[in-house]
């Protein structure tokens, strides 16, 4: 079974503070997703493998380690987006993809309108990104896609996820690990997560 990681260091839940409070502003709404997206991705890479290397310092040779890996990141549009910036602070040198994705709201199911990933996206690791897991249904929808054109090693990435949401994952994909910034109890009867923080792309985007 796949890792799921959900952070419990100060700085995330004092920013997830921030992101709930419904009188935070876009502007600031917007930054924290991606301070916080950045952190997670901080997390989400401890397990990168290093390769040995040699550089010259100033002084003489010296023994160091890099990452020698691709990365992609793939947001779900259009809220998934909110949180690329915040990974690509952190790895500069990813390809992006997009998956556009949204939620009927009837049915709740996940219906296919966009889709763009990098071309030899079976050689990245990459992180597919959507601030809210909610249902499940976009994630494992956007995920089924990426396996689709061949991508082998899938991190998902999002700020707050639900009980529902964590269990459709993990069914649908196991060996998927996710990363959250904060695991709230349940989902109310329009899919929101509660206590939640909201429609997180409307607050993204100001569209509300
Ligand atoms: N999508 C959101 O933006 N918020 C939720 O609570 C659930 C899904």
């Amino acid at each position: 079974m796949s890792e799921f990681f959900v952070s419990n260091h100060p700085l995330i839940q004092n920013k997830m503070a921030l992101l709930r409070d419904k009188n935070t502003c876009t502007k600031e709404f917007k930054e924290i997703i991606s301070e916080v997206a950045m952190l997670l991705c901080y997390e989400a890479t401890r397990h990168v493998e290093l390769v040995p290397a040699k550089v010259d310092t100033p002084i003489m040779e010296a023994d160091v380690n890099v990452i020698d890996r691709n990365f992609a990141i793939v947001p779900i549009l259009r809220a998934g987006m909110g949180m690329l910036d915040g990974l690509l602070t952190l790895i500069p040198t990813a390809k992006v993809g997009v998956i556009g994705l949204y939620r009927d709201p009837e049915t709740l199911k996940p219906v296919e309108y966009y889709c763009k990933l990098p071309k030899d996206i079976e050689n990245m690791e990459v992180f597919v990104t959507d601030p809210m897991l909610a249902t499940g249904g976009t994630a494992v929808a956007g995920i089924d896609f990426v396996k689709q054109k061949g991508a082998k090693k899938i991190t998902f990435l999002c700020i707050l996820a639900a009980p529902e949401g964590v269990k459709a994952l993990q069914e649908a994909h196991p060996d998927v690990d996710i990363y959250a910034a904060a695991y709230d109890d349940a989902l109310n009867d329009h899919g929101y997560i509660v206590p939640g923080l909201g429609d997180a792309g409307d607050r993204i985007f100001g569209t509300k």
